[in-house]
């Protein structure tokens, strides 16, 4: 994919800035994460995080199960899937800032720091996860959607966001399915769902079975 492929300059500065980036992801949310409730949730009305939590609510009934909250930022999903009676949520990021800022929030057991980009490895997989806001533009690619997959054990149910300008712009669905065959986990809905309203972005949100 080039910059010339896609068209980004119409959103919200801010939003510009994280989408066209590759480089230096880390260090740019981390010089957010102060603003980033203010700037996305008040002033975007970014609902990400409500819209696929509802989704993810719907499907997993046991509020038991050990859910893990991917690229958790500031703790937005996290705090709502407590509301709506999880009890046992950690939540992952590679923004050491953001993940200070979920931290305060108190609805997660353990916060790890990671990069999504690369494979994580962990010794008791997840039973389910949410994975909210993580794939649009940049980096991570599609192509990276199985080291988010692979946190739940086999079998194990995971929900996850891909902007819908970004599914548009770089024709995301033959890629997704392509992945999904590749590294053997099994689409099972792809849902339309509200993203950032005030600037007219929608998602897809994936329901993956590992
Ligand atoms: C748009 S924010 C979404 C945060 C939160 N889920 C929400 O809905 O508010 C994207 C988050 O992904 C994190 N992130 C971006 N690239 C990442 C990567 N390669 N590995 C881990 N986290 C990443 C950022 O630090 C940021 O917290």
């Amino acid at each position: 994919m080039s910059k010339n492929d896609i068209d980004i300059d119409r959103f919200d500065a801010r939003l510009a800035a994280a989408y066209g980036r590759d480089q230096d992801k880390q260090q740019q949310y981390d010089e957010w994460a102060a603003s980033y409730d203010a700037d996305l949730v008040d002033d975007l009305d970014y609902v990400a995080w409500r819209a696929a939590g509802d989704i993810f609510a719907g499907l997993v009934e046991d509020r038991s199960l050990r859910v893990l909250d991917v690229a958790c930022g500031t703790g937005l999903a996290g705090e709502y899937l407590r509301s709506l009676g999880y009890q046992n949520l950690d939540g992952a990021d590679f923004s050491r800032e953001m993940l200070a800022l979920a931290e305060k929030r108190k609805v997660y057991d353990r916060l790890w720091q990671h990069d999504f980009t690369t494979a994580m490895d962990l010794e008791e997989p997840y039973d389910c996860l949410l994975c909210v806001g993580l794939f649009a533009f940049a980096v991570p690619r599609i192509t990276d959607l199985h080291h988010v997959v692979n946190c739940v054990a086999p079998g194990g149910l995971c929900v996850i966001t891909v902007n819908g300008a970004a599914w548009r712009q770089l024709s995301l669905e033959a890629e997704v399915y392509r992945v999904a065959q590749l590294h053997e986990f099994e689409i099972e809905q792809i849902v339309e769902a509200e993203y950032i309203r005030q600037q007219g972005i929608d998602s897809r949100v994936l329901v993956i079975r590992r």
